[in-house]
């Protein structure tokens, strides 16, 4: 297989989860016989730095030209006064929007050897694997905001907005995810105040219809919140709007014990896909080889698997993951009680390590 990747590592501790994330992407490859080519791009504040707009025309041209795009993380303080039209989000948040990535995939499970790192009762979150599928390219991230209005400009709105196909897309395969899981489905709204809610909650109710396999729930986003600190047990897939899925996922984090863990797939309807963590850049220890490179590592094993259709592989990251954990090494976000605290690299060392010892059969180095 021969993969061309847009790389866009971004801001703060972006550039050292995705140096360490190439690192081990090369090694399945060497492992599994695949060729990847690696093109950089500049992305959010660095490329603002750089060329004045925080996604640039000759980026956008890099991801359209490529396979898959790894992303590591945008934003920092150096940028937070910036206009709108120049904040580091504003490029992602364009280049979600311009590739058409609508279906955000947040997988959340517990890991058995972090469970005492986790802030909630080993029993609760014990087991837990669950995904949340995010609208990624609507609602209040993506309605026309207004100028701030009145004599004091004291007013200003922000528009919630959804058409019935931005709708459709994403429960359907929220539905098809849910079928080929567990075949839990909880649909999460405002329905009880929201507009956008209502038809929502028809759409789904109305797909369900072609999906008798799978069981649909409604659940208020409130309630969600609730649930997922008191029983996450109970979640297979979730689906719900853009903000409510940022929100949510961020809170279900705390199951793995650490915002650090979770990877994220940003997909359309064809092979083509956004590979990012969920966390955000970490100014405050960027640099400084503390970061936790898990979350990124775990994104590359979802494009493995969504993008290039490579399960086998993507399985080896993940069980070299599962492995390292379980021998005790950690970065310090990981709370884990006599844990091993190794740097970013050391721990995608570790991962390296375990891959070739478990694939040397195949490598092709
Ligand atoms: C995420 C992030 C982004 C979002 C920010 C950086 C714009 O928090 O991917 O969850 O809100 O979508
Ligand atoms: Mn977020």
């Amino acid at each position: 297989m021969k993969m061309k990747l847009a790389v866009l590592p971004g801001d703060g501790i972006g550039p050292e989860v995705m140096d360490a994330s190439v690192r081990v992407l090369k090694t399945v490859c060497a492992c599994f016989n695949h060729e990847a080519g690696f093109t950089k791009g500049l992305l959010g504040g660095a490329a603002i730095d750089e060329t004045g707009s925080p996604l640039p025309e000759e980026t956008l041209k890099l991801c359209r030209e490529s396979d898959a795009i790894l992303l590591g993380a945008v934003g920092g303080p150096k940028w937070d006064h910036n206009p709108a039209r120049l904040r580091p989000e504003k490029g992602l948040l364009g280049l979600r929007k311009a590739m058409g990535l609508f279906a955000n995939l947040r997988p959340v499970k517990a890991y058995r050897p972090l469970l005492p790192a986790a802030p909630l009762k080993p029993e609760v979150i014990d087991k837990v694997d669950l995904l949340i599928v995010r609208e990624l390219t609507g609602g209040l991230y993506f309605g026309q905001p207004s100028e701030r209005r009145g004599p004091e400009k004291e007013s200003v709105v922000d528009t919630l907005q959804y058409s019935k196909t931005e709708i459709e897309r994403i429960v359907e395969k929220a539905f098809q995810l849910a079928q080929i899981r567990r075949g839990k489905l909880t649909s999460v709204d405002k329905a009880n105040v929201l507009e956008s809610s209502r038809m929502w909650r028809e759409i789904v109710d109305k797909t369900a219809s072609r999906y008798p396999d799978v069981e649909v729930e409604h659940m208020l986003v409130d309630a969600t919140a609730m649930q997922l600190i008191a029983r996450p047990g109970q979640f297979d897939v979730i689906v719900t709007e853009n903000l409510f899925g940022d929100i949510l996922s961020d809170e279900a984090s705390m199951i793995t014990g650490s915002l650090g863990m979770l990877p994220s797939a940003s997909l359309r309807a064809d092979r083509f896909g956004m590979y990012e963590p969920v966390h955000g850049s970490a100014p405050d220890i960027a640099g400084q080889g503390k970061a936790n490179p898990l979350g990124m590592i775990l994104s590359t094993a979802m494009m493995l698997r969504y993008s290039f259709g490579l399960e086998k592989e993507a399985a080896a990251v993940e069980k070299a993951v599962d492995a390292v954990l379980a021998a005790g090494y950690c970065t310090g976000d990981l709370k884990v009680p006599d844990g091993k605290i190794v740097s970013t690299n050391e721990l995608a060392d570790k991962i390296i390590d375990h891959l070739k010892e478990n694939h040397a059969k195949s490598l092709h180095v």
